[in-house]
């Protein structure tokens, strides 16, 4: 695991920040994070493509094409000889002077990925996990795949600290995601989503599980559901890369549904599976 891609080369992984990149002083970049199955990135087109929107969104060109690094990423992995993990990329806006506005047009981006090794994580998948409640306190473009998680990090260390897999985002009544993954509830055999706006990020898994779902003949709702709706559904289950579909089954000290893994929940990671 000892290479990593920098700018556009793969070379011997070393520690090249600079203290005055924008990624490290204002969280001013976006990344992405891509499962790895049996030596293959899954679905990293489709990271790609969300890479672009997001470094539009941000007003930050990518330097080089998504097909250069597309390819970059695959002999990165193959580099590495990963089988089963992840590969991490990020691009920042640049090292220059600390001022907040962006730097001058002759300041380039700085792309950097590595991969990592990750057992897959089924036992987890089949038997199902707790999480906690936890206030969204996040900004408003949600949508967008920054560096900026420190909300997130703070909602994921109060999962840990209580046993939990996940924290489960609300804002106000509405349970918008969790602190890296998206919420699924079921109720009366229908499926319900937040829908994919400025509140969520819309997660590659998420998107593939409603596709699925279409393909399963199950009805997906990517409508607003409250607190309440969560606790007093049949199932919920998370959604995000390498996690695939997990199903959760108490949520700070309430039970959901039977307290089993659901029906529905297990169809859809069965159909997840094929996807590797
Ligand atoms: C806030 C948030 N929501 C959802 C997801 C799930 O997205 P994906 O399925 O693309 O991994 C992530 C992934 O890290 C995330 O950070």
């Amino acid at each position: 695991m000892n290479k990593m891609l920098y700018n556009n080369r793969i070379m011997e992984r070393e520690n090249l920040i600079n203290i005055e990149d924008r990624g490290y002083q204002f969280g001013d970049g976006i990344y992405e994070v891509i499962g790895v199955y049996d030596g293959k990135p899954l679905m990293l087109d489709e990271h790609l493509e969300r890479l672009e929107r997001s470094a539009g969104e941000v007003k930050l060109s990518l330097p080089g094409t998504i097909v250069d690094l597309k390819s970059k990423l695959e002999e990165l992995v193959a580099a590495n000889g990963l089988q089963e993990g992840i590969i991490y990329m990020q691009v920042s806006r640049g090292s220059a002077a600390r001022w907040h506005e962006f730097p001058a047009s002759d300041v380039s981006p700085v792309t950097v990925a590595y991969t990592r090794a990750e057992e897959r994580m089924s036992e987890i998948e089949d038997q199902g996990a707790t999480a906690v409640l936890t206030e969204d306190i996040r900004w408003l473009r949600c949508d967008i795949k920054t560096l900026n998680l420190l909300p997130n990090v703070l909602a994921k260390q109060k999962a840990v600290e209580n046993n939990a897999i996940e924290a489960i985002l609300h804002r106000g009544d509405l349970v918008t995601e969790a602190s890296a993954s998206n919420v699924f509830i079921v109720k009366d055999g229908e499926l319900f989503t937040h829908p994919a706006n400025n509140f969520i990020l819309n997660g590659i898994t998420r998107k593939k599980v409603l596709q699925l779902c279409d393909g399963l003949g199950v009805k997906v709702n990517e409508k607003t559901y409250t607190v309440k709706d969560m606790l007093e559904a049949d199932e919920v289950f998370i959604t995000a890369t390498k996690l695939d579909v997990v199903p959760i089954l108490k949520i700070d000290d309430r039970t959901i549904g039977t307290g089993e893994p659901g029906k529905m929940t297990r169809q859809v990671l069965q159909a997840f599976r094929t996807l590797y």
